[in-house]
């Protein structure tokens, strides 16, 4: 088993708040075992360039309840290069950094299933907003980020309700609709447009018809990101030309990324980095720090990846071959649950936001 004095520890891809307290959890964790701590700057990009800080006690200090990151992050395209990599390898020999905590979406969990093949043992935890990590319950991020978007949209419908119109509200999430799922239930909005079920548009047109007739004001709209292009602008006109209830539209967009993380995230953050510096102790490494059912878990990296290429339909060719026909199930079993509870959640609000 490896013998470490010191680890790295990186915040990787976009933002998300909690990640801060993730660094934290890391920092003190190791630190508690007599290990040096280096935090690794803008992610990938900071250990190809050895930009590095040693971490003590007091650096995490005041940082538990603070949006983005204090090692600031990148999505490094330099990581995806032989070159780019190799340089990370061997900054990784050159710093003395036995081993590495990277947080952030799949691209850092690729970056860091490569650098333990190349013999420096990483562990990852989800850090985003999006939520879009299969093999994880939540991702760090997505409370907070959710929790934004909440307090937004009370604002939005108080103009609707004044003015009797619709807010058509376009959210983040990249091509997962978890946020504009939660945030559409819980601000009950009328519609909710997400990538997993198909969106029926003339459907919603008469809903908002009947529901104004029956003397509703305020129409709030949800809709994930996904959808692309002028998806959300294009929705607004048609309701507003078809309802005849004056609509606009808001697109939310990075102002939900930032800010304090709520009590969810910072315990998330706090379990998850904790977590991760034992497992590196015990000698494992390869590892997805996951949320399953209120227990904090580790999944081996490769099988977080697939799960999430298989939920997402992006499986490559013979990619299930490395797992045994068990293995394969469970996975199957997994997508099939997240997208039951999905169907479940959207026709609940259907049926309840009227
Ligand atoms: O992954 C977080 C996220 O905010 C997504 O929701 C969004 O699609 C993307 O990042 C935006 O990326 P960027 O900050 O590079 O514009």
């Amino acid at each position: 088993m490896k013998n470490f004095k010191t680890i790295g520890v990186l915040t990787s891809g976009g933002d998300a708040p909690g990640m801060n307290a993730a660094v934290r959890a890391v920092t003190r964790a190791a630190l508690a075992k007599g290990l040096r701590v280096l935090g690794i700057m803008r992610g990938y990009s900071g250990l190809i360039d050895h930009d590095v800080e040693e971490l003590h006690a007091r650096s995490v200090g005041n940082i538990i309840d603070r949006g983005g990151t204090i090692l600031y992050t990148a999505r490094c395209k330099e990581m995806m290069t032989a070159e780019g990599f190799q340089r990370a390898v061997n900054a990784c020999r050159e710093l003395g950094i036995d081993g590495i905590v990277a947080i952030g979406g799949d691209g850092t969990f690729r970056g860091a299933k490569k650098l333990t093949e190349a013999g420096v043992p990483c562990i990852c935890l989800p850090g985003t907003i999006d939520n879009d990590v299969a093999s994880t319950d939540h991702t760090i991020g997505f409370d907070t980020a959710m929790n934004t978007i909440i307090a937004l949209i009370d604002n939005l419908r108080d103009t609707c309700e004044s003015h009797a119109r619709c807010s058509v509200i376009e959210v983040m999430g990249r091509g997962s609709g978890d946020i504009a799922l939660n945030t559409g239930i819980g601000s009950g909005a009328t519609g909710i447009a997400i990538p997993e079920i198909p969106f029926d548009e003339d459907a919603l047109i008469e809903k908002i018809k009947h529901s104004r007739e029956l003397g509703k004001r305020n129409f709030l709209v949800i809709v994930s990101e996904a959808f692309g292009g002028d998806f959300g602008e294009r929705l607004t006109k048609r309701i507003e030309e078809e309802t005849g209830v004056e609509s606009r539209f808001a697109r939310l967009g990075h102002i939900v990324r930032g800010g304090s993380p709520s009590l969810h995230d910072r315990v998330l953050a706090s379990q998850m980095g904790y977590l991760a510096v034992e497992e590196l102790l015990k000698g494992h490494s390869n590892l997805v720090i996951c949320e399953r059912r209120n227990k904090i878990v580790s999944r081996d990296i490769q099988y977080a990846l697939t799960l999430d290429a298989m939920y997402k339909g992006h499986l490559e060719e013979g990619e299930l071959d490395r797992f045994d026909e068990a293995t394969v199930r469970r996975m199957q079993s997994h997508c099939e649950r997240k997208r039951k509870i999905i169907r479940r959640l959207y026709d609940m609000a259907n049926d309840i936001n009227i």
